[in-house]
C-alpha cells in the first residue's frame, strides 16, 4: 500500500533531533482541517531555473527580495521562510506518523520517496517566493547548485560574499568557503581532495555506473507499514553519496560540538540555509538527465510509489495533498533546468 503523513496535522509531534545535543524540538506547522487536493495545472508558463553561478544582477536582486520578504512574514505563517525551513524537519525526523499507522513514523530519507519528495517541496517554496515578488518577476525561479560541473564546484557568490544578504549563513564549514572547490564524497573528518576531474568520475560513477536500474537511483521501496529509522539502508545511489557529500561538506563538522551540525550539515536545521533549496534543485535536475541516459533508467512504475503522497501549504495558505505521480514531468509543473553542458557525462572512471 502506498505510504503518506497522517493528514490530521494535530497529530504531529515533536522530535529529537538525531545528531548534536538532541533537545527536543517542535517544527510541526500550523493546523489546518481543509485539505485540498492538487491538479497539474492547465497550460503552465514553463520557468527556467537557472545555475546559482550565471544568474544576473536584477535576478538575484529579485531572488534577495523574495528570501528577505519571506522570513518576513509572521512567524506562524506557513510560507514564512522558517517555516519551509521546518517542512524538512517534520518529514525527515519523524514528527509525523503514517496514515493509518498511529505508530510509525513517516520519513522521507533513505527510501524511493527522497526524490519526490523534494521536487514537492522546492517546488511549493519556489511558488511561495514568486507569490511574494509578484510585483517584480511573477515567473521567478529558483537558482540550482551547479556542482556537477567545475564552473560550480565551489558555494556560489550569490550564497557567500555579503555577509548582509539573506542567502548569506554563517553557518558553514569555514574551511570551505571559496576558492575551496567541493568533494563530491565528502565524509566528515575525511581529508578533502579537491580536484574537478575527481568530482567529474565520482559523478559518472554515482549517476552512470551505480545508478543502472530504477531502485539503485531512486532507492528502495517504503510502502505503508514499513518501518524507517535514521540508518541509511534503502537510500540510493545519488542520495548517499552526492547529496549526502553536498550536505555535509557544506555543514560545519560534528566535533564543533556547538555548532550541532547546523545548518546543512543536519537533518532538522538543513533548510533554514538558502543554499538548501539549490542543492536540492541540483539533485532534481540530476533525475532529469538520468531518465536521459537510456537503459533499464527510467521512473518507477509501482503503484505504491505513484500513489504515495504528502501535504505542503501553498502560496496562499491552503494545505494541498499531491501525489508522486503527478511531478514525474517537470514541465507539467511549470519549470525545466538552464541548458548548461554536463561534463561528467563525457569522463569515464
Ligand atoms: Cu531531505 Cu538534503 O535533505
Amino acid at each position: 500500500r502506498p505510504v503518506s503523513p497522517d493528514p490530521n496535522l494535530t497529530n504531529c509531534a515533536s522530535i529529537k533531533p538525531f545528531i548534536g545535543n538532541r533537545t527536543i524540538i517542535n517544527c510541526c506547522p500550523p493546523v489546518s482541517h481543509n485539505i485540498m487536493d492538487f491538479k497539474l495545472p492547465i497550460n503552465p508558463i514553463v520557468k527556467v531555473r537557472p545555475a546559482a553561478h550565471s544568474v544576473n544582477a536584477t535576478y538575484l536582486e529579485n531572488y534577495k527580495e523574495a528570501i528577505r520578504r519571506m522570513k518576513a512574514l509572521p512567524p506562524n505563517d506557513p510560507r514564512n521562510f522558517y517555516q519551509q525551513a521546518n517542512i524538512h524537519c517534520t518529514y525527515c525526523e519523524g514528527a509525523y506518523k503514517q496514515a493509518g499507522f498511529p505508530n510509525l513514523d513517516f520519513r522521507i530519507h533513505y527510501s524511493w520517496l527522497f526524490f519526490p519528495f523534494h521536487r514537492w517541496y522546492i517546488y511549493f517554496y519556489e511558488r511561495i517566493l514568486a507569490s511574494l515578488i509578484k510585483d517584480l518577476d511573477p515567473n521567478f525561479a529558483i537558482p540550482f547548485w551547479n556542482w556537477d560541473s567545475p564552473v560550480g564546484m565551489q558555494i556560489p557568490a550569490c550564497y557567500h560574499i555579503d555577509p548582509t544578504s539573506p542567502l548569506y549563513d554563517s553557518r558553514r564549514n569555514p574551511n570551505h568557503l571559496p576558492p575551496v572547490l567541493i568533494n563530491l564524497e565528502y565524509d566528515y573528518g575525511k581529508k578533502d581532495q579537491n580536484t574537478p576531474e575527481t568530482n567529474l568520475q565520482i559523478m559518472y560513477r554515482t549517476v552512470v555506473s551505480t545508478s543502472k536500474t530504477p531502485t539503485l537511483f531512486f532507492g528502495g521501496a517504503y510502502r505503508a507499514g514499513d518501518y524507517k529509522g535514521f540508518s541509511g539502508a534503502g537510500g540510493g545511489s545519488v542520495e548517499m553519496v552526492l547529496h549526502g557529500g553536498v550536505h555535509e561538506w557544506t555543514g560545519p563538522e560534528p566535533a564543533d560540538k556547538k555548532a550541532n551540525g547546523e545548518d546543512m550539515g543536519t537533518f532538522y536545521s538543513a533548510a533554514r540555509d538558502p543554499i538548501f533549496y539549490s542543492h536540492h534543485a541540483n539533485l532534481d535536475r540530476l533525475w532529469t538527465i538520468w531518465k536521459t541516459l537510456g537503459g533499464k533508467r527510467k521512473d518507477i512504475t509501482d503503484s505504491d510509489w505513484l500513489e504515495s503522497g504528502f501535504l505542503f501549504y501553498d502560496e496562499n495558505k491552503n494545505l494541498v495533498r499531491v501525489k508522486v505521480k503527478d511531478c514525474l514531468d517537470t514541465t507539467k509543473l511549470g519549470y525545466v533546468y538552464q541548458d548548461v553542458d554536463v561534463p561528467w557525462l563525457y569522463v569515464k572512471p
